[in-house]
């Protein structure tokens, strides 16, 4: 047993006491509860104990004075493709000269793109760019994230991503939920012949996942150009026979019901919702499904934001992720994804910040052991340079922060190498 104890906090942010909460929403995303003055003392790989500097032990195996620094849960990401093969910033500079992002996938770029890279390139060669991403997010104080296949579509491709996940698990020091995202984009050959890839999705692909265990959600793209709600319904349902908890990419190019398949049958999240008036909001306030945004493809892409205020203000909880990925996102940096999310989409920090811990930890169903500083759960803290308050993370978009992480309650050495 060994512990580190980092004492003189400036300020303890997102504590939690008893029973950690499953969420927060509406009104209560407006609440960050911390501590200033505080300690935190970590045990092997858990959270101990914290509280005021009156209270403080007078002694650790290790300490580290934080004097004027203040300390954050981890950020939880709970929607990102970091395993893909190469880049598409030539997309994005026909972006700027004037196609559109459906122009681009219709002419066999966007995600068919990926795939035709990804299907050449050796597991090896993934698992090296995808770990280098891992390491890049953790740096940026990410201490869990979710991975999604779906640069694959064929069984082969889509088994070699998600076997990259699984040994990205074996070696990451954060926790990582995989994603099976086959029905991402219908494959060329398989254009006037759509129900010939979903078969193959279910026929195929669910069977060896299920028996390799290699996922544990089920996700589709359902919007215009891509899966409709009845595709969508039908792979979703099968993801669940095989013990997959469904999501779903939805609303991110039009109101294409994504949203009410998702909260219909269950899904643990419905992620993008750029496209959201009174009837998903309705559809979402009676489920337990977390509303997921993701300010930076919006960025990138220039399309609407999603309309976070108008969700917090109608009650709903409001989760946040960073959707890193080659074509629409190429970018993992949380504390951007806040910035974006309190200067596009009018949210406070303390919002933000609740939508960044707590209630993505939730969309991957790690709200119990990540997301807060609460006994009892994982030892991924970050501890920040000197900061004057907690809004000024949002407020300096762009600039590093972070002094040290720490991960299952060790200092982890975070710099990427190349
Ligand atoms: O989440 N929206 C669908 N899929 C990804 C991006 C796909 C791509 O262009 O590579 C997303 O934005
Ligand atoms: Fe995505």
């Amino acid at each position: 047993m060994s512990n580190l104890l980092i004492k003189n906090i400036k300020e303890l942010v997102q504590v939690e006491y008893g029973e950690p909460k499953i969420a927060v929403q509406g009104k209560a995303m407006g609440i960050l509860p911390s501590i200033e003055n505080a300690f935190l003392l970590l045990e092997d790989d858990k959270i101990h104990s914290f509280g005021e500097m009156k209270d403080c032990p007078t002694s650790a195996d290790s300490t580290i004075d934080a004097t004027g620094q203040t300390v954050f849960p981890s950020w939880c990401d709970s929607h990102t493709h970091i395993v893909y093969a190469g880049s598409r910033e030539i997309e994005f500079v026909n972006r700027i000269k004037g196609m559109s992002y459906e122009e681009i996938a219709e002419n066999g770029g966007g995600i068919l793109n990926s795939a035709k890279r990804l299907q050449s390139t050796s597991e090896d060669d993934l698992f090296d760019q995808a770990l280098y991403r891992l390491n890049e997010i953790i740096s940026y104080g990410t201490g869990a994230v979710e991975i999604k296949s779906g640069y694959g579509l064929t069984v082969d491709a889509e088994i070699k991503m998600l076997r990259v996940i699984k040994r990205l698990k074996e070696v990451s020091p954060i926790e990582i939920k995989a994603t099976f995202l086959g029905a991402h984009a219908f494959p060329v050959e398989y254009k006037n012949n759509r129900q010939a890839y979903i078969d193959l999705i279910i026929n195929e692909m669910l069977p060896i996942i299920s028996t390799e265990n290699l996922a544990d959600y089920c996700d589709v793209f359902c919007d215009k150009g891509f899966f409709t709600t009845d595709e969508s319904k039908q792979i979703l349902d099968a993801g669940i026979k095989y013990g997959l908890v469904p999501k779903l990419h939805a609303n991110e190019l039009a109101n294409s019901g994504g949203v009410q398949v998702g909260t219909e049958i269950g899904a643990i999240s419905v992620d993008h919702l750029e496209f959201v008036e009174e009837p998903e909001i309705e559809a979402l306030m009676k489920s337990e499904t977390m509303p997921t945004l993701l300010p930076s493809t919006a960025f990138f892409l220039n399309l609407p934001f999603a309309p976070a205020r108008k969700m917090i203000d109608a009650g709903l909880p409001v989760a946040l992720a960073s959707d890193y990925n080659p074509g629409t996102t190429p970018s993992g940096r949380m504390p951007f994804v806040i910035s974006l999310a309190c200067i596009k989409m009018k949210m406070i920090p303390e919002e933000a910040i609740n939508a960044a811990t707590i209630n993505t930890a939730y969309a991957m169903d790690l709200n119990s052991s990540h997301g807060s500083i609460c006994v009892g759960k994982q030892a991924n803290v970050f501890i920040t340079k000197k900061i004057p308050s907690v809004a000024f993370i949002p407020y300096s978009f762009g600039t590093d922060l972070i002094d040290k992480i720490i991960l299952n309650g060790k200092l982890h050495s975070y710099l990427t190498s190349s």
